[in-house]
């Protein structure tokens, strides 16, 4: 059944929402939940508890709060405890590798790994990256990312996290957390939540960020999702967004930290701040933030709102003790959760020099020492690099068997975007610039390549090998050597891109978000014109996302078009293994690449009509196919999809059903709050200790003005309950209400390879859940697997009870509807052949 033969209506916006969300706000939520411990936490806590007891006032205030912004060697750094020669935390990015660091590896995106749909590889890809930070003293990755999930196309980031699709990131993000965690390094979830677009997304002076606002069910079914997945696979951290969430900011959102993410999620860890995201001192202690970071107010402003504020609040007893020890014993048991205890090396790399010798501290120029010890921690990681990135390359197209590649009598390469930038892949502080071949977005989120295999490099030493005549033409806009070169060639690659990034580096006008679904650098017309003189045109995309590829498709000069993504420093290597067939594409889109911009039905908003900017999610669950679907809109390639150089068949639906037992919400209370150690209320003990040699700029525990007691105090008296609370019925274990992975029916399918090479495929298994305003449908599991040519295998998924359950608001419980429910097994969100009924 091909998936178009089925129209349902469905009415996906409601007059309404958009009234009922301007101006939404967030209810309190206090006090905040502390740590409880809980099965895969419970060693943790315990040493946690051990360590934290034994700590003063200033020692605890230390580990809360950052040394402020270029004050030590990574991008965040935490106060330390000298007398138990304890060092600070070491906070570094990115989700795709060690931003600022030499010798170690640029991976393919997060966006790319997700196209591989191999569950395999996003967790080894995980170990890759942690065993690197590992080695360079990180003690926390910053990444994986599943905010933004994807909302909209042009989103700035959406390549440093994984999908659309809140099921794909939500396996995506979890396997690469056990990765990164089981490695010795604290992982980080981020950025907690609705950050979707980087157009006024921070507080800028006195102009607020925009306040992302969604419905409760919303929320539950597609932005926080991912972020359960986190928290049950155990992540250490979290980080808050720089948005505002219904009207209050992610780092001081008590509704979002308190009751979302540590009371129904029953995060463990702990949240810190986005760089400068906190705004507040007490309102976020009390909101559930744990550590903020870079610490100072602003960008080395040199005030900060907790170091010896939190020290002040905690004298005069505004933020009470247990809430302090939460803060810390959630960071310490994080350390001891993924073995920092043993896995520790000393920070042997500065974020801000890459001399060898230079300052510790580099925003007061203090210190000056060796600084960088050039720790290769690469270790081979190389072969899984590129094996990832050719497993995340898309075949959208291939007619007249232009692909694979069999020693072609010639082939010119075309396009800037397959050669080296001339300067260096480096050159732009986080890769601000779009020259030469793009293998990564701009931004936090980026690393430095230590080097970067462009495609004209390894296609010409294939052709080389294949003794192909080979010419390349690096110039988009040298039309009479383009004309020349693609004209006279067996085949002509042209290799186009499309780029963007985060919020603070403009390129070309593109303030992170990108101003268009296009390509970039005249590449539609680079492409149009090669295929007007090459009927065996090839197109390259190295796109952050959609790009509007429709009249590619439907020219028949243009024979194959693939998608790279970005594949991280491996990129020329791995497209010519696609090219040539020794890797057979198996990956699948990881979202729906539509005709037009208007298609997807949401775009960012780049202006506000009054502030703080309301940015009303009123299109609610239905983002990506979700919206095509329910839309009956047409897309040039649905999600899901991608070709191989093989065929695959579909058959034998087995649906079996099993009974977990009734749904049991969890009741009962939790314990008081604790405390660890006891607080030296003297106040003058917690000034600078005399003789101090204060460093410049640097944020410090201690007071630096008289404790204020008399100020009015309007806080929620909630939010100073320290007694047992109610735990919540959709909560009580890691990510939710633990029966929510019971399994409650049993699919399986049989794929077989009916072409004539071995290949990968990628079994998708969607549902409908059946109700009048649930999407047409959701995807649920996947697999990959390894077929020789004539062999079938089983693919096998249990449902469980979450896939089939909608969030119901009045309740504040997942609930199975009534409506009759349909599960559907095939190769994308579009060509379904199996279809079966969940009874
Ligand atoms: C935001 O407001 C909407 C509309 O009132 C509500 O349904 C939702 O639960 C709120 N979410 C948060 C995180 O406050
Ligand atoms: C707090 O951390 C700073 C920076 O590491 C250190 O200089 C200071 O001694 C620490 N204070 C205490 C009380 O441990
Ligand atoms: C405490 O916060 C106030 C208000 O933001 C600020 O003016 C002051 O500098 C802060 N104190 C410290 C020690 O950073
Ligand atoms: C062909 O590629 C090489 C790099 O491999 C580059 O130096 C040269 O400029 C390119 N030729 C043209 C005509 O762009
Ligand atoms: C889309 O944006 C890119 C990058 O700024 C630019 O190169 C391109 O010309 C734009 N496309 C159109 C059609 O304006
Ligand atoms: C396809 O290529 C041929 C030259 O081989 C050219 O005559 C024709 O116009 C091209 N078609 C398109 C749509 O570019
Ligand atoms: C796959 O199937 C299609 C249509 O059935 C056919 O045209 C194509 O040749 C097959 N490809 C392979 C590699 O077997
Ligand atoms: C306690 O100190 C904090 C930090 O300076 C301040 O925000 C708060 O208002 C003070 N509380 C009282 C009751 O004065
Ligand atoms: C707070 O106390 C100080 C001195 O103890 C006094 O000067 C000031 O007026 C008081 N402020 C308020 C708001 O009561
Ligand atoms: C696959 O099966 C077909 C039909 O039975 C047979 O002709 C072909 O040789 C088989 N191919 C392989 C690689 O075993």
């Amino acid at each position: 059944m091909l998936w178009t033969s089925t129209v349902t209506s469905i009415v996906v916006l409601a007059a309404s929402a958009s009234a009922q969300l301007d101006n939404a706000y967030s209810p309190p939520s206090y006090p905040s939940p502390w740590m409880r411990g809980g099965n895969q936490w419970q060693d943790a806590y315990a040493k946690a508890q051990t360590f934290v007891s034994q700590l003063t006032l200033l020692e605890k205030i230390n580990l809360t709060t950052g040394v402020g912004w270029e004050g030590e060697a990574c991008v965040g750094n935490t106060g330390s405890i000298p007398r138990l020669n304890f060092r600070g935390f070491c906070l570094q990015d990115s989700p795709l590798g060690i931003r600022f660091a030499d010798l170690a590896t640029a991976w393919p995106s997060g966006m790319n790994v997700a196209a591989t749909w191999q569950t395999r590889l996003f967790k080894s890809r995980g170990n890759g990256m942690g065993a690197e930070h590992r080695g360079k003293g990180v003690d926390v990755q910053l990444g994986p990312v599943a905010g933004p999930l994807g909302r909209v196309p042009a989103g700035g980031r959406n390549w440093e996290g994984f999908s659309p699709d809140p099921v794909l990131t939500g396996v995506a993000i979890a396997e690469t957390i056990k990765g990164i965690q089981d490695e010795g390094v604290i992982a980080n979830a981020k950025h907690f939540i609705m950050n979707e677009q980087e157009h006024e997304r921070d507080k800028n002076g006195n102009l607020d960020a925009y306040s992302a606002n969604v419905d409760d069910k919303t929320m539950h079914e597609t932005y926080l999702w991912p972020f359960a997945d986190a928290v049950r696979a155990g992540v250490a951290s979290i980080m808050c967004s720089y948005n505002q969430i219904n009207n209050s900011y992610g780092s001081q959102n008590s509704y979002a930290l308190n009751y979302l993410l540590k009371n129904e999620l029953d995060f463990q860890g702990f949240v810190l701040s986005d760089w400068w995201a906190q705004h507040t001192g007490v309102a976020s202690a009390l909101a559930g933030l744990d550590m903020t970071m870079a610490g100072d107010q602003g960008l080395a402003s040199a005030n900060t709102y907790w170091g010896g504020n939190l020290t002040a609040a905690v004298l005069n007893g505004t933020v009470p003790q247990w809430r302090l020890d939460d803060m810390v014993v959630r960071i310490m048991s994080a350390y001891y959760k993924v073995g920092r205890d043993t896995a520790r090396v000393p920070v042997n790399f500065n974020s801000w020099s890459s001399e060898t010798y230079g300052y510790i501290h580099p925003q007061s120029n203090e210190g000056y020492q060796q600084i960088n010890f050039h720790v290769d921690v690469q270790d081979g990681h190389s072969r899984l690099a590129r094996e990832i990135a050719g497993a995340s390359t898309v075949m959208l197209k291939n007619v007249n068997n232009a692909l694979p590649l069999k020693k072609p009598r010639s082939l010119a390469i075309i396009g800037e975007d397959a050669h080296d930038n001339p300067a260096g892949p480096n050159s732009c502080g986080d890769r601000g610039c779009n020259v030469g071949t793009l293998a990564m977005g701009w931004g936090s989120g980026t690393a430095q390549f230590p080097y970067l295999i462009a495609p004209v490099t390894a296609l010409r030493a294939q052709a080389q090998k294949d003794r192909s005549l080979f010419v390349n033409v690096s110039n988009n806009y040298d039309f009479d050597a383009i004309t020349k070169a693609a004209s006279n060639a067996f085949v002509a690659i042209v290799f186009a891109n499309a780029d963007s990034g985060e919020g603070y580096i403009n390129v070309g006008g593109n303030q992170g978000d990108r101003n268009n679904l296009t390509l970039w650098g005249g590449g539609d017309e680079l492409i149009k014109r090669v295929a007007s003189v090459n009927p065996n045109t090839i197109v390259v995309l190295h796109t952050v996302g959609a790009v509007i590829v429709e009249d590619m498709k439907n020219n028949p000069n243009i024979t194959a078009i693939l998608w790279a993504g970005l594949p991280g420093q491996e990129s020329g290597n791995a497209i010519t293994d696609i090219l040539y067939g020794v890797r057979n594409p198996s990956a699948k889109s990881v979202f729906t690449w539509g005709k037009n911009r208007e298609d997807w039905g949401v775009d960012v908003q780049y202006t506000f009509p009054t502030q703080p900017g309301q940015l009303n999610f009123n299109e609610g669950n239905f983002i990506d196919y979700r919206y095509f679907d329910a839309n009956n809109i047409e897309p040039s390639y649905e999600f899901g999809f991608g070709l191989s150089y093989t065929n695959f068949s579909y058959s034998n639906l087995q649906i079996v059903k099993n009974d977990p037992g009734p749904y049991q919400p969890t009741v009962g209370m939790t314990k008081a709050a604790p405390t660890f150690g006891t607080i030296d209320y003297n106040e003058a003990n917690a000034e600078f200790p005399t003789g101090f040699r204060a460093i410049f700029r640097y944020i410090y525990p201690y007071l630096s003005e008289p404790v204020p007691r008399n100020q009015t105090n309007n806080w929620p008296a909630m939010a100073f309950d320290s007694t047992p609370q109610p735990r919540i019925g959709s909560g009580g274990s890691a990510g939710g209400n633990r029966q929510l992975w019971d399994t409650m029916y049993t699919v399986s399918a049989t794929v077989t390879n009916t072409g004539t090479v071995k290949g990968i495929e990628i079994p998708q298994l969607y549902i409908h859940l059946g109700g009048p305003s649930d999407p047409k449908i959701v995807l649920r599991g996947f697999d990959d697997l390894i077929l020789d040519p004539n062999e079938s295998q089983t693919f096998t998924y249990k449902i469980t009870r979450r896939d089939i359950s909608n969030w119901d608001t009045s309740s504040q419980n997942w609930v199975i509807s009534s409506y009759p429910k349909t599960v559907y097994v095939g190769a994308s969100s579009r060509n379904l052949p199996l279809k079966g009924i969940l009874q």
